[in-house]
């Protein structure tokens, strides 16, 4: 059954941050697989939410304690729960305030999100996939919280695979490298910084959204059953070298 069509038939998804780049992207997948997916994040009705008759997207502030446990302790049953949700605010990162929001939107946003999902996804035996980056392996001077808080994910991931365990969640992450998307357009804009980047990519190019999806849809597939605490890299060798 590994990747046939009907891998994720009548299979509950809840993607956090699933309202853009990423996130709509695997939206899109796990609902092309048969998923009921709910795509939660900002701008639910913006140019780029995920549009696909399996797919329901809501406004959601991931930083907004009592919104997220009122709308996620409503899912009786949930096998796939995406944490995508992400910002980066480049130098300003140095403000006290700065970088304690970007550490609520990257990191404590998965513990609050996992914290009110978890009665559902025990019930279902469920799987749970946070995004980190390649930024969980290397500081970055021009993003002080961002690599703070990717570095967190994988940490969190592994404590969360430990303790989920007993009740058969699994609980896994994946390393982008340089993906185009919405997040990374005016880094892509700029040729000289995108030339940069790609000249060190072994594979040669920006991924796509839909490489990490891919990914991710593995991750909570029956293929990956014996797999948790891990973060995949996907990031056309990025990190070799
Ligand atoms: P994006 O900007 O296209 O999407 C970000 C998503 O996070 C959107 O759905 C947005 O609504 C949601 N979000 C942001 N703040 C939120 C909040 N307060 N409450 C709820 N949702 C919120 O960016 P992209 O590139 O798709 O990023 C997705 C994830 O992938 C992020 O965690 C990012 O750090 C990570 N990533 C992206 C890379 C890239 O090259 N694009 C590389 C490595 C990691």
């Amino acid at each position: 059954m590994t990747f046939s069509p009907g891998l994720m038939d009548g299979q509950r998804a809840v993607v956090v941050g699933g309202t853009s780049g990423i996130g709509a992207a695997t939206a899109l997948r796990l609902a092309h697989f048969g998923a009921e997916v709910l795509a939660l994040g900002l701008n639910a009705s913006g140019e780029h939410a995920p549009v696909h008759e399996r797919i329901e997207s809501r406004e959601f502030d991931v930083t907004d304690d009592a919104h997220v446990r009122a709308v996620l302790s409503q899912e009786a049953s949930v096998h796939v729960l995406v944490n995508c949700a992400g910002i980066s605010r480049d130098r300003e990162e140095y403000e006290l305030e700065v970088f304690e929001h970007v550490l609520n939107v990257n990191l404590t946003s998965i513990m609050r999100v996992c914290s009110a999902t978890i009665p559902a996804l025990i019930r279902a035996r469920g799987s749970i996939i946070n995004v980190a980056s390649m930024f969980s392996t290397f500081g970055s001077a021009d993003r002080p919280a961002y690599a703070a808080s990717k570095g967190g994910v994988v940490q969190l991931t592994k404590s969360l695979a430990q303790s989920y365990a007993a009740a058969k969640v699994r609980v896994n992450a994946v390393a982008p490298g340089w993906i185009a998307t919405p997040l990374s357009d005016n880094l892509r804009r700029d040729q000289a910084a995108s030339q940069k980047i790609v000249d060190r990519i072994p594979l040669g190019d920006w991924g796509e959204p839909v490489d990490i999806a891919d990914t991710i849809v593995f991750l909570a597939s029956p293929a990956a059953r014996y797999i948790t605490g891990v973060t995949v890299p996907v990031d056309g060798g990025y990190l070799t070298v």
